[in-house]
């Protein structure tokens, strides 16, 4: 039986349908199939050459091994597991939930396969006391997973360092091998030294993988089993995906089309990249998406060392939800943006719409629908209404379903397009200058050895002038 596919569609892209001030011309399509041959060439390239370890994660059996080994050694003890982490270390852990998991997982033990979860990836007080506070005498039960693949991170290492003295008072030394598991760096940094010296469980952040493209490493893999998502099969989605993103044909390569639409938008002064999902359980795949695409190609320096300060903006955005908020702008604001909807063909569960009553017959139109063909017509309706006038440039992703497999097929795809896109705008798609910066900035800010030279660059921010406060 074939598996469900995750599918691009882009005629509305295409000059024939949005007009040739706005679309794609054929001609257009050829010369970017000619300009993005040698982007998939050096995307492939650097693979063979080990230079992109995401690329081989789909075919790792040892990864999810090790994720479900832990899984199973923490079923029935573990009740609560929370994720520390930040940005590549938190984002896939969350989109995995959500799009995998119900609604209810956290409130309805009758909908889960697991432990509660909870996934922090800021240093909000208030929210994190708060969570302390509900744990209070749960801790025998709470499974902590600490991903850093340096253990510096600021705000990872201070979730740690507390959890480690909550543990350590409740439990001994003997409770932190039992109730910390560390994702990190396999031989060097500080996080795998303390778990060395601490005797933790832990599982690595592979060599040259970045925190953006580590879901499908133990980085989104431990938590995604704890909670009963079926690790293999998000691999092997991810697997069928890479046969497809792998080809030479620009036509058959749907991460090269994609990234190519996005560089000619972009070339064009259309610098805003909106993924929009018409499904909840999409969502969090979007805000995953946005770091993603953020992190790697928005870059100060092209590879040649030219000064280019490059990249889209990518926005992430709700259907049905944001049709209320953003569209307003989207369809009549500046025609700077090009939009992708992601898009479910069938959904795990439905509702179907009763009749109004006899005094609301404006109301009939919906009875006996489902709410899917509801949402689906709202994504269509919206799609109309942004191509219809001015000619904006819609994509849609298309999920046959939405299970392990197509949101495994949906993350290589956004992965290898995002390399591809890399290629095209000639950076280095996988460094992350500006976020050690602020990680340096924030270290110097709070006192840390061998940071002095930038606390005192940073010092005239520190005082408030009055001058400029109303
Ligand atoms: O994608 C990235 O590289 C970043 O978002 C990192 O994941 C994030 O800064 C956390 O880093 P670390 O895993 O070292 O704590």
């Amino acid at each position: 039986m074939s598996q469900p596919k995750v599918s691009l569609y882009y005629k509305n892209v295409t000059a024939d349908r949005i007009g040739p001030e706005h679309g794609i011309t054929d001609t257009q399509f050829d010369e970017l199939a000619a300009k993005a041959a040698p982007a998939i060439d050096k995307v492939n390239t650097d693979r063979a050459a080990g230079k992109t370890p995401y690329r081989d994660l789909p075919a790792n059996k040892d990864y999810p091994a090790q994720a479900k080994d832990i899984a199973e050694q923490l079923r029935g003890k573990c009740e609560i597991f929370v994720v520390l982490g930040i940005g590549g270390s938190a984002l896939g852990n969350i989109a995995l939930q959500t799009a995998l998991n119900p609604f209810m997982y956290n409130l309805d033990p009758a909908q889960r396969k697991g432990p509660q979860l909870f996934v922090f990836d800021n240093v909000d007080p208030v929210q994190f006391q708060s969570f302390l506070h509900w744990i209070g005498d749960r801790l025998d039960t709470t499974y902590f997973n600490v991903i850093s693949k340096s253990g510096q991170t600021a705000e990872t290492a201070a979730q740690f360092l507390i959890v480690r003295q909550m543990l350590l008072e409740k439990f001994g030394p003997a409770g932190l091998k039992e109730h910390i598991i560390a994702t990190t760096d396999p031989a060097a940094g500080t996080m795998r030294k303390i778990t060395d010296d601490e005797g933790y469980r832990s599982l690595v952040v592979p060599d040259g993988v970045g925190g953006r493209f580590s879901v499908l490493s133990p980085v989104g893999l431990l938590s995604a089993a704890v909670c009963g998502i079926d690790v293999d099969s998000l691999l092997a989605g991810a697997a069928d995906m890479d046969a497809r993103v792998s080809s030479t044909d620009f036509r058959a390569n749907p991460a090269a089309l994609n990234a190519a639409i996005q560089w000619h938008y972009y070339s064009r002064g259309k610098n805003i990249s909106v993924m929009m999902p018409y499904a909840y359980a999409l969502k969090d795949l979007a805000d995953w998406y946005r770091q993603l695409w953020a992190e790697s190609l928005g870059k100060a320096h092209d590879l040649d060392g030219a000064c280019v300060a490059v990249g889209p903006t990518p926005v992430n955005a709700l259907g049905a939800t944001d049709q209320h908020s953003q569209v307003q702008l989207y369809r009549e604001g500046p025609n700077d943006k090009v939009f992708t909807f992601l898009q479910a063909a069938t959904f795990q569960r439905d509702v179907q719409i009763p009749a109004p009553p006899q005094t609301a017959p404006e109301l009939d139109y919906l009875a006996q629908k489902t709410m899917s063909a509801l949402l689906n017509a709202e994504k269509l309706a919206t799609e109309y209404a942004l191509s219809a006038k001015d000619r904006r440039p819609c994509l849609t992703v298309l999920f046959d379903a939405i299970n392990p497999h197509t949101v495994g097929q949906f993350i290589y795809l956004y992965e290898v397009t995002t390399s591809i896109a890399g290629a095209l705008f000639n950076i280095n798609t996988y460094d992350q200058p500006a976020v050690e910066l602020g990680k340096h900035a924030t270290f110097a800010l709070m006192g840390r050895e061998g940071f002095q030279d930038l606390a005192n660059q940073i010092k005239s921010y520190r005082a408030l002038d009055m001058n400029f406060l109303v």
